[in-house]
């Protein structure tokens, strides 16, 4: 079985062995998505674009140095028809440039978006697809920023990628082919070897400071969490009083950012000295052979003002290279960190030749069942039981013995280690997930709402259901009153994860919701553990009109909410260790019935209590 440790993962973010280039070929099929030619032909175009938008810059400073030399060679001359066709060409250039590098980002911002949006709702989708251990293990909020990161890294790496490293390569080849074919081979040598030490002094040191970087984003990670985590325990921070203790932890954390994110500043401004410096001296080189040519007429003014024009324009982008190398290799380690995720194998998959469920009746069968969690801790040894089509069996037992493990498995959130269990006679490994979970309702143990409106979560158990329908369900749940006594009604928002309601009104929520489900089987989780026990013999009664003629297994302390079972099992220590109908199990004179006494005589004293 595959193990995840969440230390481990969290730290293979921003870590890893440097940046993998071939992360970008995981990102091609979304670039060049096979079915859509449309976005296809816009990356065309997009290049198209691009090419023109360079090779027209290269025209740029020819153009003004025909004007500068039209100037100068006849300085006295009335007609200044030429250098002003020439000026006016190159306004119009200079004009066609920037509209061309505009168009291609028309052009290419759709392929870009699309590509941003389909790696975004695979990761989503994938992440549902995992198992629950995957998501118990995970810290939600880590998971949450890698996505985040991930989709802008595509974003950066696309804009820079394409429409900076590209186009600047492709400039810098253009000019020193005009400077070699035009001037002697020192201008091209001398402004190629500029770039070349340039390029080899930004990228060393570039990764030398990028350790600064990688800290940086861990401690940024580091305090997210810590904040996310103290603040979704906000409650329990103010039981304890542990304001300053909260504090204390976030505060060691940003404190290690600032450390990392000075660190980083500094190196930064040292390497744009470095820089600053290596481009002066090229660019002073390459001046001084202009200025001599100029001197032996060798070269025009003109050609002194093309060359200059030219190393400008060409070491202009570099001054950014250090921040978007960095930033590239940082968007492709977020970008790996975010398809490890869609990597990361489904605990839980449909078989190859997984069918539908072909439900009748909805029998559930566990045969000799045996589970654990983890390899070194059995939970459940040697479950064996049968809940036959439309009956009702009942699970008691101290806590910790296994019971919500057996609805997990059924769900099929895990696989059993031995045995098997069917429905109908369908071992649940053979059938599909989706069909698997559509047959079987839960009203789990701990009830958690989404943030919205009480009417949403209710019509969840079945998307699309109308308001009268909705409505039946929350009446058989005892919360229809309730509800319509509030002033905002069925539009009354719960909060996060539902916590503005009361538990048994969560609980009362979660039946509506799986009553509104409708399914063949039923699994009630103490399902009215929350409730005072007036309320929860109203509903007993409606549970018990829903879960007639359907299959129901009832997990339940209160034992008084069984009696009525066609089978209760006892269940200790993952072990059924008696089993029969109430009566039976009253008269065997075993644990059930020492539990039972028990119970009887608390209810009994609360009744004299309440007499009094
Ligand atoms: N995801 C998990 N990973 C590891 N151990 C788990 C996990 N979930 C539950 N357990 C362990 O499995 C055992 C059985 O848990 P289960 O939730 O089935 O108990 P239960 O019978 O429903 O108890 P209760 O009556 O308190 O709800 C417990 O000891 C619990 O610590
Ligand atoms: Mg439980």
């Amino acid at each position: 079985m595959r193990r995840h440790s969440p230390s481990t993962w969290d730290k293979a973010r921003g870590q890893g062995p440097g940046a993998d280039w071939s992360t970008l070929r995981t990102l091609f099929p979304y670039l060049w998505p096979p079915d859509e030619p449309g976005l296809r032909l816009r990356v065309v175009v997009a290049m198209v674009f691009l090419a023109a938008a360079k090779g027209i810059t290269v025209m740029v400073p020819l153009l003004y140095k025909q004007a500068v030399d039209a100037l100068t060679t006849r300085p006295d001359t009335t007609i200044i028809v030429v250098p002003l066709a020439l000026l006016l060409a190159y306004g119009a250039v200079r004009t066609l440039s920037g509209a061309f590098a505009e168009l291609r980002d028309i052009v290419f911002v759709k392929v870009a978006q699309r590509a941003i949006r389909s790696v975004g709702l695979s990761v989503f989708q994938h992440l549902h697809r995992l198992g629950l251990r995957f998501h118990l293990e995970r810290q939600t909020g880590g998971v949450s920023r890698s996505i985040e990161r991930g989709t802008k890294g595509i974003e950066f790496l696309l804009n820079f990628m394409l429409f900076n490293i590209l186009p600047t390569l492709l400039e810098i080849g253009l000019v020193t082919a005009v400077l070699w074919s035009l001037y002697d081979a020192s201008f091209a040598l001398i402004a190629a070897g500029t770039i070349l030490v340039y390029v080899a002094f930004t990228l060393s040191v570039t990764e030398w400071r990028t350790k600064y970087r990688r800290t940086m984003n861990e401690t940024d990670s580091e305090a997210s969490t810590k904040a996310i985590d103290s603040l979704l325990n906000f409650e329990t921070v103010k039981y304890f009083c542990n304001e300053e203790h909260e504090a204390g932890r976030y505060d060691k954390a940003l404190q290690r950012y600032e450390g990392a994110a000075t660190k980083s500043k500094v190196t930064l401004s040292l390497l744009n000295i470095g820089q600053g410096a290596i481009i002066a001296i090229g660019l002073t080189l390459v001046m001084i052979q202009a200025a001599r040519g100029v001197a032996d007429h060798s070269m025009t003014l003109g050609d002194f003002v093309l060359v200059n024009a030219y190393l400008v324009q060409l070491y202009m982008p570099l001054n950014f290279l250090g921040f978007i190398y960095r930033e590239i290799k940082q968007s492709l380690t977020d970008m790996e960190s975010m398809f490890r995720l869609l990597r990361e194998n489904a605990e839980i998959e449909d078989a190859a030749t997984a069918r539908p469920l072909a439900l009748a009746g909805g029998e559930v069968r566990f045969e000799d069942v045996s589970f654990g969690y983890d390899p070194d801790r059995q939970i459940l040894n040697g479950v064996t039981f049968t809940v036959p089509a439309g009956r009702t069996v009942a699970i008691v037992g101290p806590s910790g013995a296994g019971k919500s493990t057996i609805s997990r498995l059924l769900f099929r959130f895990y696989d059993v280690q031995g045995g098997a269990i069917r429905i109908d006679g369908q071992d649940i490994r053979a059938v599909t997930q989706a069909s698997l979970r559509a047959a079987i309702g839960i009203v789990p143990q701990d009830t958690v709402l989404f943030n919205d409106s009480i009417r949403y979560n209710i019509a969840y158990g079945r998307p699309g259901a109308g308001q009268d329908e909705i409505e039946t369900a929350a009446r058989l749940a005892s919360i229809h009153d309730f509800i319509v006594s509030l002033p905002q009604g069925y539009e009354t928002r719960v909060g996060e994860r539902g916590l503005k309601l009361s538990g048994g009104e969560k609980q009362r929520v979660a039946i509506a919701r799986t009553i509104l489900k409708s399914p063949a089987i039923l699994i009630f989780d103490e399902a009215t553990s929350a409730l005072d026990t007036h309320t929860e013999k109203e509903i007993q009664v409606s549970l018990r009109e829903v879960s007639r003629d359907r299959t129901t297994l009832i997990v339940a302390h209160r034992l008084s909410t069984v009696v009525d079972a066609d089978e209760i099992l006892v269940l200790e220590q993952g072990r059924i260790v008696e089993r029969g109908r109430h009566g039976q199990l009253i008269e065997a004179d075993g644990r059930y019935a020492a539990m039972w006494r028990k119970q009887q005589e608390a209810a009994d004293l609360q009744e004299r209590l309440a007499l009094v």
